[in-house]
């Protein structure tokens, strides 16, 4: 494939900007395919086991160690107010999962072959990332009423390099709208430095570094409602966030984030391969 995926002006775009939305970067079909594959994955899992919440505003999860271990597995995590104080599942799980992380594209054949495709690995080069590697998955399932706002954020909080040269795919496998929660981001706001980072500590610890303490100006802040296909590319940099799921729909989607393995890559990073 000699073909760009990434037309100048796209890749001009997401200089100035920090992302860039590409409409039609996958079929439909191929969105079927994940959402089914990830129904599937639900489907098999004993959710008994491992009742554990992931929220935003909550950083409990953070200290758990299903959640820092799950760098190089396929492991489940549950909106937190689909949980009652018992630890019950409120509803369904398949209405209770908040997202499944964070190896998928190793662990899993469908998302492996989907996310090593020829057409994300010219996207890659299109991007101009030296040694491309694929650092985490995250199916995000954005539930109906229940899928909580994740407050705004620079991805390279939680995955540092140190050129600061992270890049998160974001594929919209529905419908991305202002109800069901869509992207919403600070255009040309990957220009500032990085406000926090998550480090890892000894005995399953975190701990956030604060550099600039100054709130994100949200009022500079644009919907990036999207159809399903879409792909949304971010700069690791770039102050993005997702409010509630209002709406009676789910707003699915498939997230890799990736970096270059021409450096050496933070032993103090949460995500850590075993
Ligand atoms: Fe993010």
């Amino acid at each position: 494939m000699n073909k760009p995926v990434l037309e100048k002006s796209d890749h001009h775009f997401y200089q100035e900007n920090g992302f860039v939305v590409l409409p039609n970067f996958i079929s439909i079909e191929e969105c079927n395919t994940l959402m089914e594959r990830a129904s599937h994955l639900v489907n098999k899992y004993d959710f008994a086991t491992h009742k554990t919440t992931f929220s935003t505003t909550n950083p409990k999860h953070a200290q758990a160690q299903y959640f820092l271990d799950s760098g190089d597995k396929i492991r489940f995590f549950f909106e937190e107010n689909a949980l009652t104080s018992d630890g019950e599942l409120r509803v369904d799980k398949f209405k209770s999962i908040n997202k499944i992380g964070h190896a998928l594209h190793d662990r899993d054949s469908v998302f492996n072959k989907f996310s090593y495709s020829e057409k994300i690995v010219k996207l890659a080069q299109d991007l101009d990332i030296e040694q491309p590697l694929l650092l985490q998955s995250m199916y995000i399932y954005k539930q109906p009423y229940i899928g909580g706002e994740v407050t705004c954020h620079q991805d390279s909080t939680y995955l540092h390099t140190i050129d600061n040269n992270l890049i998160g795919l974001w594929f919209a496998l529905e419908d991305a709208t202002l109800e069901n929660g869509c992207l919403w981001a600070i255009p040309g706001g990957h220009n500032n430095t990085l406000k926090s980072r998550l480090i890892r500590m000894p005995n399953h610890q975190t701990k956030m570094e604060i550099y600039d303490e100054n709130p994100w100006e949200l009022n500079d802040m644009v919907p990036l409602p999207v159809k399903q296909g879409s792909l949304i590319v971010l700069h690791g940099l770039l102050p993005h966030m997702s409010k509630q799921n209002t709406s009676p729909c789910s707003r699915q989607a498939y997230t890799l984030h990736i970096i270059s393995g021409n450096k050496p890559y933070p032993a103090t990073n949460w995500l850590q391969r075993s």
